[in-house]
């Protein structure tokens, strides 16, 4: 897989399950969103989980399309904040995808993954997102890659 691919497809992953599902900013004034007044010192939540799934901004929200994130795109670019935005975003979120993308090259090269018939990947949001149950896969090598 080319290095370009790694980094659509933990885009999208990152899309799908957020590891931080939300973050929460206080406003230091009144504001007024969508015609509703929002008083200063209110506890706003950004849900990336739920802005992931909606079809305003994604077309068919629910499917896994690394190529949504080709280079160029009109996306509203307040539509995805994996790692937050503005002053407080992430500080080790190019670490982060660095660090990603060496471990898939790695473990890609070297095996073909598949889900064991029957098992649902399912998830849970506890201060991060995590997978509820165990998530049994087959591995096979693949060969003539190493
Ligand atoms: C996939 C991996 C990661 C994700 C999804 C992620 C996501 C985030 C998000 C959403 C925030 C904002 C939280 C908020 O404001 O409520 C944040 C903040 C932060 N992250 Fe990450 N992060 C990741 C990896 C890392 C790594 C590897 C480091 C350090 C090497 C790091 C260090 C930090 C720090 C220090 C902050 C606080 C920044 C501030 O408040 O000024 N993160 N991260």
């Amino acid at each position: 897989m080319h290095a370009f691919i790694y980094f659509k497809v933990l885009k999208e992953s990152l899309r799908l399950a957020p590891p931080v599902v939300a973050i929460q900013r206080n406003n230091t004034e009144d504001l007024i969103v969508n015609g509703v007044k929002i008083p200063a010192g209110s506890n706003i939540e950004l849900n990336n989980y739920a802005l992931s799934r909606d079809q305003r901004f994604w077309d068919e929200p629910e499917t896994f399309k690394p190529e949504r994130f080709k280079a160029e795109t009109n996306r509203n670019p307040y539509a995805y904040f994996p790692f937050a935005l503005g002053p407080r975003v992430c500080i080790g979120q190019h670490f982060a995808m660095i660090e990603a993308k060496v471990i898939m090259s790695k473990i890609f090269q070297a095996f073909n993954f598949s889900l064991v018939p029957g098992v649902e990947l399912r998830c849970i949001n506890d201060m991060t997102l995590q997978p509820l149950d165990k998530t049994p896969l087959y591995l096979t090598l693949r060969k003539g890659d190493n």
